[in-house]
């Protein structure tokens, strides 16, 4: 048998609580150790979760030979800095989302798992289940004519977060764009298979974060993708991939609502529209799995390393549009 892959948390994070479960449900990988800034912390957590080894401080967590790889659920101006220690120490590395919070350091943190040969993978979720597999395989088999224009959107109410929660912090990389825009560009990208020429985008600000966003991007070939992320509407996590024959519709392409029937509906240019059902693992096992294959393939170059830097680069264009006023050339 395939022996397991061990996996360290560092950080107690609230999300990590939802996939550490799928990790120990998963064939393929194990959580051995969590590390915190308080050990206490470490302790009580590790309790909760049957987690044989907790740590007071995350550089600990690094330097335990059990530990093949990292999960790290830290707030997004941390990711670079514990990936790179992380890479470093030998450890593959499953970095939340956003990668990082800007281009730069999304660069390095890919130059550090190439040069220490461990895989780095970004955790977005939706893109590893067989509903996504199933959509994009539709969008680049031609069934909707020339592929026009992708629109999406992605709020939540943040009226329910604390105050002081990570995502209406500037310093710690807060912002709706990056914490929930970064699904929409990165899916715009995937469909697509290109990136755009230019950017526009418009931002309502609270101390300096990006409260809501809505965005257009350009892309050659004469297509078109639009956005909103927020912070102040209901929860909503739609995209529409539209031809000139039909259009794809999914009203919950990063979750779906019903995890029993994850759906997506064909819109046909008679009127008609066609319901289908892909039904998958949960979403947070899929990524498991597939951060798991690509730990066993040893595959350090995986193609999804370009989505995500190329999503972040985007997402730096789109910042300084909504800061500027004006519309950004990217290279
Ligand atoms: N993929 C998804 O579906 C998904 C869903 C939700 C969130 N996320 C991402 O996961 C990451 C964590 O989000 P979350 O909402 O779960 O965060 P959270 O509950 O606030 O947890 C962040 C953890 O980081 C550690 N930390 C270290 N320095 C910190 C600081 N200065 N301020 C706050 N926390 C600090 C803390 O652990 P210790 O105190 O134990 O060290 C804390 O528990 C973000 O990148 C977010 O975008 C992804």
């Amino acid at each position: 048998m395939t022996p397991l892959v061990r996996i360290g948390i560092l950080g107690t994070a609230r999300i990590a609580k939802t996939v550490i479960p799928q990790i120990a449900a998963s064939e393929h990988a194990d959580v051995v150790a969590v590390g915190s800034r308080s050990l206490a912390k470490a302790q009580q957590f590790a309790g909760e979760f049957g987690i044989e080894t907790a740590y007071g401080s995350y550089d600990a967590l690094l330097t335990d030979a059990n530990v093949d790889a990292v999960y790290i659920p830290l707030p997004p101006s941390m990711h670079c800095e514990w990936t790179i220690k992380a890479a470093a120490a030998g450890k593959h590395v499953l970095c939340e989302k956003p990668l990082a919070i800007n281009a730069v350091q999304a660069q390095q943190m890919i130059e550090a798992a190439v040069r220490h040969e461990i895989v780095l993978l970004d955790a977005v979720m939706w893109y590893h289940t067989a509903r996504a597999e199933v959509m994009r395989k539709i969008v680049l088999s031609g069934e909707l004519g020339e592929v026009r224009q992708v629109t999406s959107a992605f709020t939540f109410p943040g009226n329910a977060l604390a105050d002081d929660n990570l995502r209406f912090s500037a310093s710690l990389g807060g912002g709706s764009l990056l914490d929930v825009g970064w699904y929409c560009i990165g899916m715009s990208l995937w469909m697509l298979q290109q990136m755009p020429e230019r950017v526009f985008a418009t931002a309502r600000w609270q101390n300096e974060i990006d409260l809501r966003m809505n965005g257009i991007l350009w892309f050659p070939h004469n297509q078109m993708a639009s956005f909103e992320s927020g912070f102040d509407t209901i929860r909503r996590r739609w995209m529409e991939v539209a031809g000139t024959n039909a259009a794809l519709v999914c009203d919950d392409f990063t979750k779906p609502w019903n995890a029993e029937k994850p759906r997506f509906w064909m819109h046909n240019a008679d009127g008609t529209s066609d319901q289908n059902i892909v039904t998958h693992p949960p979403l947070e096992r899929c990524l498991v799995d597939a951060f798991c294959q690509l730990v066993r393939s040893g595959n350090v170059h995986h193609d999804w390393l370009t989505l995500s830097l190329q999503t972040q680069q985007v997402c730096d264009a789109l910042l300084k549009s909504a800061r500027s006023g004006v519309v950004e050339t990217l290279p």
